[in-house]
């Protein structure tokens, strides 16, 4: 279906679940999409956020995309991260998306915590990017986000949810943490 539809992934089908349900991506919206290869969510976004500004980030090469800014290398390198915020030039950033995976060792517990490093940086990234009232979306396994990162993420958003869209495989053990309305002043009691 992905194929017939023109998406380069079935992946663009969570983040059309995603967005349908959670409603992040509007016109004229500044998005970084972390482990955008092969790019469906990028294209996802960029039908979503008319006349805005989309940057990707991959380990992998990505075919051009027109409107669309990649950034190869690795996410969790000071380099990669340096590169995007030149390309940002101070703007700040409405939504970070992150399908990043790492490679299954095979072992649960050890992928558990591969993929929960990933989301600290995500996080992080976004401590230092987001805008007041921006969203983040990041991949997580399955028992959702580490309860510390969690209880981190909740100071810093209104609202967070977890959800496993219907294009996910129900054998795999991934999901979605959705954190919106970013407000990086709150202070929690
Ligand atoms: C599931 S795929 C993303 C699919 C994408 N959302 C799409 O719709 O086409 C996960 C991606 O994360 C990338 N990745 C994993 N670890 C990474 C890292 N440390 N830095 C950058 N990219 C990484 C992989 O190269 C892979 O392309």
């Amino acid at each position: 279906m992905s194929k017939q539809q023109g998406y380069r992934s079935r992946s663009a089908y969570k983040l059309l679940e995603i967005d349908d349900k959670f409603r992040i991506l509007a016109p004229k919206q500044l998005v970084v999409d972390l482990g955008c290869a092969p790019g469906g969510w990028l294209q996802v976004a960029k039908q979503r956020v008319r006349n805005g500004c989309i940057i990707g980030v991959d380990l992998q090469e990505v075919a051009p995309l027109d409107e669309v800014t990649v950034v190869t290398g690795d996410f969790t390198a000071t380099a990669t991260v340096q590169a995007v915020v030149n390309i940002l030039g101070g703007r700040k950033v409405n939504v970070v998306l992150s399908d990043l995976a790492a490679a299954s060792c095979g072992m649960a517990s050890v992928d558990h915590i591969r993929i929960m490093s990933l989301v600290r940086a995500v996080f992080d990234f976004c401590v230092h990017t987001l805008d007041n009232g921006g969203s983040m979306v990041a991949k997580v396994l399955r028992g959702g986000t580490e309860n510390l990162l969690l209880a981190e993420i909740k100071k810093k958003f209104a609202r967070v949810a977890h959800f496993k869209p219907q294009a996910s495989r129900c054998d795999s053990s991934e999901m979605y943490i959705v954190a919106i309305g970013y407000r990086p002043d709150h202070q929690a009691h």
